[in-house]
């Protein structure tokens, strides 16, 4: 069974999106687009520079000509390039997790952006997840969840996550760092972190992921795979 359609899986940091949204992908055949990485190349990019986060023009300078490319395929093999070089380890360190925000709320950063997040999924089949995909990217997107969990849950699992990679961070400045991360995505004014209408709600705390990879394929495909 064939479908063309594009979802959209928006909601804060850490509520288990880009693992959901993998697997979607992968039981669909669809692409994952991370739009989260974008913002994080982006920010590499500014910072390996030189460039001043708060001088806005020039980070969105450095948006506008970013030369972003993303691979992902069924083996779950997801890597993310900035002009041929590989950065996919680059982006996920806590000094660009802190940083992304900031970059996030400039309002040319996120113009210049959106059409290379559009001509990503331009043609369909895709997985897209983010923070304003339902309601800014895609906002014509067949079908948009929103994923959320509680603060707590979520600082707990971004904290395992950083631990096994090795980095010595301490649980309370995981809560403090989602915190502040969730307030500054629901308080910018350019497309904040906020549910589309449409878009149909999962509270991810207390379920696992299997159980919500089958809810979003199972409403997508209304079973026929
Ligand atoms: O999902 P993530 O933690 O990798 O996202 C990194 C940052 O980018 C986060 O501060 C929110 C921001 N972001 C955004 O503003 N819009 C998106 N569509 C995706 C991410």
């Amino acid at each position: 069974m064939e479908h063309d359609f594009q979802i959209a899986i928006d909601g804060p940091a850490g509520a288990g999106k880009s693992t959901v949204a993998v697997q979607v992908a992968v039981k669909l055949g669809f692409l994952y687009i991370d739009t989260g990485a974008i913002y994080r190349a982006v920010t590499f990019a500014a910072v390996k520079s030189g460039i001043d986060l708060a001088d806005s023009d020039a980070v969105a300078a450095a948006a506008a000509k970013l030369n972003v490319e993303m691979y992902f395929d069924r083996e779950k093999l997801y890597r993310i390039y900035i002009d041929g070089e590989d950065v996919t380890g680059n982006i996920r360190t806590p000094e660009i997790s802190r940083n992304v925000s900031t970059v996030a709320q400039i309002p040319a950063v996120r113009e210049a952006l959106l059409d290379k997040q559009r001509n990503m999924a331009a043609g369909g089949r895709v997985v897209m997840e983010g923070r304003d995909i339902g309601t800014s990217v895609l906002p014509r997107a067949e079908y948009k969840f929103f994923l959320t969990a509680s603060s707590r849950e979520r600082a707990m699992r971004r904290h395992r996550e950083l631990v096994s990679q090795g980095y010595g961070v301490t649980f309370e400045s995981m809560l403090e760092d989602i915190q502040q991360r969730d307030n500054a995505d629901s308080l910018r004014s350019i497309s904040p972190l906020k549910p589309a209408p449409d878009a149909i709600h999962i509270d991810c705390s207390e379920t696992n992921v299997e159980q919500v990879v089958d809810f979003i394929v199972l409403k997508v495909t209304g079973g026929k795979i």
